[in-house]
């Protein structure tokens, strides 16, 4: 029976466990037995790993997270580690490997795949920042929940006549804020793409309330930053060199409140964008994406991604994911500013 390996790794993401679910139940129909391999990277470095069977994905199509575990780990971080996971790949005699991840993990499966290692990708980030995909899964669901949240903002807004910055995940690109700030009527989007003029912001903000508005909402991507430069909160890197984010909403909160003279409150929605059951089209999108790369394993279609293109799932080398970043272009940003005060 031939074996195949499946890791999730990064930033959890709701749509994970119906990835997994499906991936396992498509193998599992062909006549495969899989392997999960524990927290990313991780797992298959130390060899830790779990038999996936029907039992095992059983009822975890609506849960969050994932049953895998996941982490930042980069084993070329760490001198020695990259031999270990090749060592596990060869005891398992496994087949092939579907790595599920962002940006980072996608881009350590494509350089373990130029070295001889037979991996597929499915591409995963609530950021929705990877290159070859329309829609990476977990982003609508970060959108929705970003969205209600503005929601309940505008409420207490506007009985309190306040200005109330969101500060919205999104490292390098601002999808989420773009996405759930012009769902949920926000009247300032703020994202990494486009530095912020804060002078500009304060403008936009005073002239909506003399036109008679009593309160604004402003949305802030955390991985936004100001023209004129902030420091970051946290200078602590991961292992894949990025700082841990936030602060950004307090900076644009406290110059707003200290430039405009309206009262204003900042909320970090942080995790809870990235937590919790996944959307109806996260769990299609998940699935689809599952089923197709045990499609590109049976075929031996190996250093390929699952991609949604329109309305179909393709597959396209990880090299093209990986290679830049899906940034907000300067069209949709300039659409996204009509609704702007
Ligand atoms: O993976 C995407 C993401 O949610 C980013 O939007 C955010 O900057 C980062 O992960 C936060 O990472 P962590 O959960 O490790 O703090």
């Amino acid at each position: 029976m031939d074996t195949l390996g499946i890791l999730t790794g990064g930033g959890d993401c709701p749509g994970l466990n119906p990835v997994i679910r499906a991936a396992v139940k498509s193998a599992l129909l062909g006549g495969w037995q899989v392997f999960g391999f524990k927290n990313g990277w991780k797992g298959m470095v130390d060899d830790e790993f779990v038999a996936l069977d029907d039992r095992a994905v059983s009822g975890i199509l609506p849960r969050g997270g994932t049953i895998l575990g996941t982490s930042r780990t980069n084993p070329y971080k760490k001198a020695g580690d990259v031999e270990k996971l090749k060592a596990n790949f060869k005891k398992h005699n496994l087949k092939a490997l579907i790595v599920v991840g962002g940006e980072d993990t996608l881009g350590v499966a494509n350089k373990l795949y130029g070295e001889g290692l037979p991996i597929v990708g499915i591409p995963k980030t609530i950021d929705n920042d990877l290159s070859a995909t329309d829609y990476t899964f977990g982003f609508d669901t970060a959108v929705n929940i970003a969205m209600e949240c503005i929601d309940r903002l505008h409420t207490t807004a506007e009985s309190h006549n306040r200005v109330m910055v969101v500060e919205i995940m999104g490292r390098h690109a601002g999808w989420i804020a773009l996405e759930a700030g012009l769902a949920g009527g926000a009247d300032m989007i703020l994202i990494p793409e486009v530095p912020v003029d804060i002078a500009e912001v304060c403008r936009v903000i005073k002239h909506r309330h003399e036109r008679g508005k009593t309160f604004s909402i402003v949305a802030v991507a955390e991985g936004a930053t100001l023209k004129d430069g902030h420091e970051v909160a946290d200078q602590k890197l991961d292992e894949f060199g990025h700082v841990r984010l936030g602060g950004i909403g307090q900076w644009v909160g406290g110059l707003i409140e200290k430039k405009t003279g309206f009262e204003t409150r900042v909320t970090v929605l942080g995790h809870i964008q990235r937590g919790g059951s996944p959307t109806a089209f996260d769990r299609v999108l998940g699935t689809r994406f599952g089923v197709h790369a045990v499609e590109l394993v049976k075929k031996g279609k190996f250093g390929r991604m699952a991609s949604l293109h329109g309305r179909h799932i393709v597959d396209v080398p990880l090299a093209d994911a990986v290679k830049q970043l899906k940034l907000v272009s300067a069209e949709l940003y300039d659409m996204a500013k009509i609704f702007f005060g």
